[in-house]
């Protein structure tokens, strides 16, 4: 069976990659929940999709013989409510907002290293998160560099199709990183920093899994997301040639990112009963992809959808999901894209872009840029 069976559309295919939302407009347009030739469920409309993650009878299946712990981002309640609010207690609105001073210094620090011909990429977008996510769970900068190709392999094995070299490699590297922060935690329990991970470390509910689940959770999170929202925001905002709005209004420039061009572009449940869903009878057991980058250009929801507009008034977009699993990073995620697009808008507002069909990553979940060549024409 072909990707295009399976799915309904060829992510490994350039012209996809390029504008998956044309695609998604045809199958959008076809109906609000489809079936694909391999039988997989997709709901491509705003509604439908909301539907389908704020619907209790959908969740997660159960997980597989022999399948390692899963962190709270796969599981079901009660343990999903159990482990999320936990988690919340260190991982609060006002700890991120406290952040807002050192996330500027580093991306002040990255800036000002950044040659006047760069890959935004690798000098700026990924830096900037990594180095903020690492900071918060006290993980020393000298091991940085270890995390990359781990986060790289466990991101990629978020696509519902996955290579079969991809799986060996996946468990391997998930292990490697478990043990990385079993050490980590040890040491943290025996002399507690002012740190996350601290933190959690303290949380006696929280069972050595569940404590190291949810560390690889926060650290792929912290990875491979924010890095997208910031590749994707420059190269929409250079393309429309309205950078200069992300220093004036970047909170606003930041949702119409989330909205149009969504770093997450979609995420899978199962019915956990018999279902009927927009009029089709969907049995227990039967996966559904909620398919978030076509939900976000829909016209229903939103005005003028293919139109990248950062005047609008934001709206209900759905690139950090909805209902129990939304995205427990999203105030990070929106301070540190805020902070990033306004810096770099303010430092080089004439900056261009050197390739101006710059390559994407093959992944499938989450949209982003392999490399961005820029020039920024000197600073301002
Ligand atoms: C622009 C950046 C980000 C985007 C677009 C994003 C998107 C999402 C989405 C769509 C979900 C829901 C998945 C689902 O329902 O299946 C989610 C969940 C989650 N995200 Fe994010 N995320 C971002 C950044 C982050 C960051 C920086 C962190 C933390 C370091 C984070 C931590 C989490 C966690 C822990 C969950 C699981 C929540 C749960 O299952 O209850 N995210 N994210």
């Amino acid at each position: 069976m072909t990707p295009t069976d399976m799915l309904g559309f060829d992510p490994s295919d350039p012209g996809f990659l390029r504008d998956p939302y044309t695609r998604y407009r045809e199958l959008r347009e076809s109906d609000a929940l489809l079936r694909t030739r391999g039988g997989l469920l997709v709901a491509t409309t705003h509604e439908l999709c909301s539907a389908v993650l704020r619907d209790a009878r959908f969740g997660h299946g159960a997980p597989a013989d022999g399948e390692p712990p899963r962190s709270f981002l796969l599981m079901n309640p009660p343990d999903h409510t159990r482990l999320r609010g936990l988690v919340s207690r260190a991982f609060t609105p006002g700890m991120i907002r406290r952040l807002r001073p050192r996330i500027e210094a580093i991306t002040a620090g990255l800036l000002d290293a950044l040659p006047d011909e760069a890959d935004l990429m690798s000098a700026f977008a990924y830096p900037l998160p990594v180095m903020v996510i690492s900071e918060m769970l006290g993980v020393p900068p000298e091991d940085h560099e270890r995390f990359r190709g781990w986060s790289e392999t466990l991101a990629r094995s978020l696509d519902p199709i996955v290579p079969p070299d991809l799986i060996s490699r996946t468990e391997h590297d998930r292990e490697e990183f478990r043990a990385y922060f079993r050490r980590l935690i040890a040491l943290r329990r025996e002399r507690p920093g002012d740190d996350l991970l601290s933190a959690l470390a303290q949380v006696e509910e929280l069972t050595e899994q569940e404590l190291l689940g949810t560390c690889v959770l926060l650290l792929v999170a912290g990875h491979e997301t924010t890095v997208n929202l910031i590749g994707n925001g420059v190269l929409n905002l250079v393309r429309h040639g309205v950078l200069g709005r992300a220093a004036d209004a970047p909170q606003q420039v930041v949702e119409e990112v989330l909205r149009y061009d969504p770093p997450v572009q979609l995420t899978m449940r199962v019915a956990l009963e018999d279902v009927e869903l927009a009029g089709t009878a969907v049995p227990a057991g039967s996966a559904v992809l909620a398919l978030v980058g076509a939900a976000n250009r829909d016209p229903a929801a939103f005005a003028d959808p293919d139109r990248f507009d950062v005047e609008r008034t934001p709206g209900r977009h759905l690139a950090f999901g909805l209902g129990i699993h939304f995205c427990l990073g999203a105030p990070l995620a929106r301070l540190e894209g805020e902070i990033a697009l306004r810096a770099l808008a303010q430092a080089a507002p004439k900056l261009e872009l050197a390739d101006p069909a710059p390559p994407y990553k093959g992944n499938l979940v989450l949209r982003g840029l392999a490399t961005l060549p820029v020039r920024l024409n000197g600073r301002a």
